[in-house]
C-alpha cells in the first residue's frame, strides 16, 4: 500500500461540500493538504487507494463520517486560556451572584469548562456547567477529565493543589480533574449550527476560538442559536482575537 495517495481538486471539492453541509466549516483551498494528511490514515486503515473511495465509504458508513468530521476539526485548547475572561468572571460576576449556569459551547476536550468549574467551585457559589462540541472524540475525553501533566501549566497554584490529582503507575504523566466538579457538569455532543439546541438558559456562554472557522453568514447563524439559550442580561464571551461587532445581528429576536 502506497503511503502517499493523491487528492485531486475534484475529490477535495467533494469533502469541502460535505464538511460545509455537516458542520458549516468551509475549508479554503489552502486546506487541501491538511485534509489530505488528516484523512490519509483512514484510507490506509480501510485499504483504500483513493480519496473517492473514502468519500464513497462515508456515504454509507455513518460512524466513519463522524470520524472524518472529528479529524477535520481543530481542537487546540488549554486551561485558563485567555485569563482575562476568568478574571472578569472572578471580579465582575461572582461577587454579585449566588448561582451561575455556564455553557462552554465548542468545549473541545473540556478544559475550558473545567477551568470555569474550578473557579466557581472555589468561590462556593452554586453552578451548573454544560460543555458541548460537534466532535464526538473530544466530548468523550472531556467526560473522562484526564490530561497530560504539562497542561497544568496555566492553572493557578491554589486551584491546581485543590482540584488536580496527579496520576501514578499507569497514569504517570497524567492528572485527573477532581470528580467532585463533574457532579455539576455535563458534556454533550452538539452542533452549533443546530437551530434547535435547547440546553436551558445560561448566564454565561463561552464561545471562544470557534467563530474563526466560519464565514460571517455562519457566524451569524451560530450567534442566533446561542442567544436563544442566553438569559436576558447574560454574557457571550468570544475570544480576544475574534470579533462579532461587524456581523448583522439586527434581526435577532430573543
Ligand atoms: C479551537 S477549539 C476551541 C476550544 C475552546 N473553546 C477554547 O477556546 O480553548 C474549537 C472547537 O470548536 C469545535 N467545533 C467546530 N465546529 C463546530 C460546530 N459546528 N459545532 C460545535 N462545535 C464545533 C471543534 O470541534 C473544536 O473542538
Amino acid at each position: 500500500m502506497k503511503n502517499d495517495i493523491e487528492l485531486t481538486d475534484k475529490e477535495f471539492n467533494l469533502f469541502q461540500k460535505i464538511v460545509f453541509k455537516e458542520i458549516g466549516i468551509f475549508l479554503e483551498n489552502s486546506k487541501k493538504f491538511l485534509l489530505k494528511n488528516r484523512l490519509l490514515k483512514q484510507l490506509l486503515i480501510y485499504n483504500l487507494t483513493s480519496y473517492s473511495d473514502y468519500y464513497r465509504l462515508i456515504q454509507v458508513n455513518k460512524n466513519e463520517k463522524i470520524k472524518m468530521l472529528n479529524l477535520i476539526t481543530t481542537n487546540e485548547t488549554y486551561f485558563f486560556r485567555e485569563k482575562r475572561h476568568f478574571d472578569f468572571i472572578e471580579n465582575s460576576v461572582i461577587p454579585f451572584v449566588d448561582k451561575l449556569r455556564v455553557w462552554s459551547a465548542a468545549c473541545s476536550t473540556g478544559v475550558e469548562a473545567y477551568s470555569v468549574a474550578m473557579l466557581l467551585d472555589n468561590s462556593n457559589i452554586k453552578y451548573e456547567i454544560i460543555g458541548s462540541d460537534v466532535n464526538t472524540d473530544v466530548v468523550k475525553k472531556a467526560n473522562i477529565g484526564l490530561y497530560p501533566v504539562k497542561m497544568m501549566a496555566k492553572i493557578p497554584e491554589d486551584l491546581k493543589i485543590k482540584y488536580c490529582l496527579k496520576g501514578k503507575g499507569n497514569y504517570e504523566g497524567l492528572f485527573l480533574v477532581d470528580r467532585i466538579l463533574i457532579t455539576n457538569m455535563d458534556f454533550q455532543n452538539r452542533n452549533l449550527l443546530d437551530s434547535h439546541i435547547d440546553l436551558g438558559l445560561f448566564d454565561i456562554v463561552f464561545l471562544r476560538n470557534v467563530l474563526i472557522y466560519f464565514s460571517d453568514e455562519m457566524k451569524e447563524k451560530i450567534i442566533r442559536n446561542v442567544i436563544k439559550n442566553l438569559k436576558v442580561g447574560g454574557y457571550i464571551i468570544v475570544s480576544l482575537t475574534e470579533h462579532i461587532h461587524e456581523l448583522d445581528l439586527s434581526l435577532i429576536h430573543i
